[in-house]
């Protein structure tokens, strides 16, 4: 199952599909769909972080599930399609910040996003029970899966 849902993250189990899209998609608009995919991610990441973690803001039950859901339809949505060949170098909303080893390192690269998948739609569940000890817990998780690939194929 794991593997299935990294498969799909990074557009493998749906190959034949993505090369039929990517043949029209620009690196540059590819570029641009995943620095944006990534920023409303983190945008949302804030939300739970404000409401649930530094309790700097009440706790509303819906707009923690309404940001938790938009961080897991993100994850599910595939965005191993946007990583095209030669997407390594060019700009989007600016320069790339992807590292060239994410595209040697694929097995890795999929093991990362399937990590981050799997998170995400437990931070979606937890979301749901509206227990905040519960969605804080999963929320570090989150976290530390942006983080994981961030360390490894992001540059500074
Ligand atoms: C599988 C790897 C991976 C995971 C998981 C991941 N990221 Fe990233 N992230 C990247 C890469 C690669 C870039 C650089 C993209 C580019 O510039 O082309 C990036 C860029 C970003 C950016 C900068 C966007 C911009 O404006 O250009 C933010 C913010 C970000 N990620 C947040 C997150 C958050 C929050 C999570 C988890 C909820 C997350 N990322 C999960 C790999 C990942």
């Amino acid at each position: 199952m794991k593997k299935l849902l990294a498969g799909a993250v990074l557009g493998v189990a749906t190959l034949s599909v993505a090369t039929v899209s990517l043949a029209q998609m620009k690196t540059e608009d590819a570029i641009k769909f995943r620095q944006a995919g990534y920023a409303f991610m983190s945008w949302n990441m804030g939300k739970i972080k404000a409401q649930v973690v530094d309790g700097a803001v009440p706790y509303n039950k819906d707009q923690i599930v309404a940001a938790a859901n938009v961080i897991a339809a993100v994850a599910n949505s595939g965005m191993g399609a946007l990583y095209p060949a030669g997407s390594d170098k060019g700009s989007g909303f600016h320069e790339t910040k992807v590292k060239p080893e994410f595209f040697q390192n694929m097995p890795e690269v999929g093991k990362l996003a399937g990590n981050f998948n799997t998170a995400a739609n437990e931070l979606a569940a937890a979301a749901a029970t509206g227990d905040q000890g519960a969605i804080k817990a999963a929320f570090g998780k989150v976290g530390e899966s942006c983080k994981a690939c961030h360390d490894q194929f992001r540059a500074k």
